[in-house]
């Protein structure tokens, strides 16, 4: 079967079994020349690199009843965009994101700019990023490679190359499938294909649109594709942090530094993350060990945090952070972290 087949197969797929999602514009309404906001691609694509679609649908919707152009976003207050993220995960993404919604507001009148090349000069905008807002949003024939296209690419065409190494020539595959008409449904198309019948484990072969053309369900290799080198053993850095709650239910916050992992976030002050923390309570007071620690992942290192909380009265004065009232706290606004480390203490603090 010839690529223009196989192309001709897959959207013809998607215009039935297309998913409904609160940033795309479905088949029906792009035949009739409707396409999605720009802004609203980059935003949901910059989101989906953390995490799943059915996670990310609150935090797009919140985002965008909150900033509803990519000029309100660039006017917002760092810590609000900071909070909203909170629990994405990958803050620098955060980060970034606000200086890419500052650059087009300030550099391209508020405008995305309309190729795959004038996205690529953005801060925080590279090639997956690009090729999908030009593709989704502006119907350019780019190609858009992610761990679902890779996964449809080896197994249909039965690469046994090992990722990633495999990616160019996987990235080659996936170009040369990509139609040049309709090429932004066909970015969707391959994408929805790997996340609900490619998928990684137990493929639905039997009602996929590519079985007849697929070499590795001829094959049987499609349940060991696609092969990945195997991964560096992560390790563990060990940690403290220091939960102090006023007598009026203030709670001794700060904000981290913009540089470095969890940057810009709002925490718990602690210690370095290492083999060996020492000690450095950010309030003289009578702390207390809780018996439970906090376990996160992260991309390089599993952490495990001891928790130290302390009761502390109004009046005593902080080594560094800052007390937030318990009226402006809101639990949501820390990353998954600093938020299981709450949750813990506050399971054992005493009602004020
Ligand atoms: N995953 C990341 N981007 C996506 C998109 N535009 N459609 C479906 N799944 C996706």
């Amino acid at each position: 079967m010839r690529d223009e087949e196989k192309s001709a197969a897959l959207l013809d797929w998607y215009d039935r079994h297309a998913r409904d999602m609160p940033w795309r514009v479905g088949p029906a309404d792009r035949r009739q020349g409707v396409l999605p906001d720009p802004y609203r691609v980059w935003l949901s694509e910059v989101m989906l690199q953390q995490t799943t679609v059915a996670a990310v649908r609150a935090y797009f919707l919140k985002f965008t009843a909150l900033w509803p152009r990519v000029t309100d976003l660039a006017a917002a207050e760092d810590p609000d965009v900071m909070a909203a993220w909170a629990g994405l995960g990958y803050y620098a993404r955060a980060r970034n994101l606000l200086k890419c919604a500052r650059a087009v507001t300030a550099n391209h009148g508020g405008v995305f700019p309309r190729t795959r090349e004038g996205l690529l000069t953005l801060p925080g905008i590279g090639p997956y990023t690009a090729s999908a807002i030009a593709s989704i949003a502006y119907d350019e024939r780019a190609t858009v490679v992610d761990g679902n296209v890779e996964r449809v690419m080896a197994r249909l065409f039965d690469i046994h190359t090992p990722l990633p190494t495999a990616k160019p020539e996987l990235t080659e595959r996936a170009e040369a499938l990509t139609p040049a008409s309709r090429p932004g449904d066909h970015a969707q198309a391959v994408m929805d294909l790997g996340a609900t019948i490619c998928t990684p484990r137990n493929p639905a072969c039997g009602i996929c649109p590519l079985r007849e053309p697929c070499l590795a369900r001829a094959r049987g290799t499609q349940g060991e594709l696609p092969r990945k080198l195997p991964k560096a053993v992560k390790p563990t850095r060990l940690g403290i942090a220091y939960v102090a709650r006023r007598a009026d239910g203030a709670w001794l916050l700060e904000t981290r530094p913009d540089k470095g992992l969890l940057g810009g976030m709002l925490g718990w002050p602690g210690s370095d993350w290492n083999d060996d923390p020492q000690p450095n309570p950010p309030i003289n007071a009578d702390w207390t060990l809780l018996e439970a620690e906090a376990r996160h992942t992260f991309t390089h290192f599993h952490l495990r945090l001891a928790i130290m909380t302390a009761d502390v009265a109004v009046q005593d004065v902080p080594d560094r952070g800052q007390f937030v009232p318990a009226s402006r706290f809101r639990p949501a606004d820390l990353p998954t972290v600093m938020r299981k480390v709450y949750d813990l203490a506050a399971a054992t603090l005493r009602p004020v």
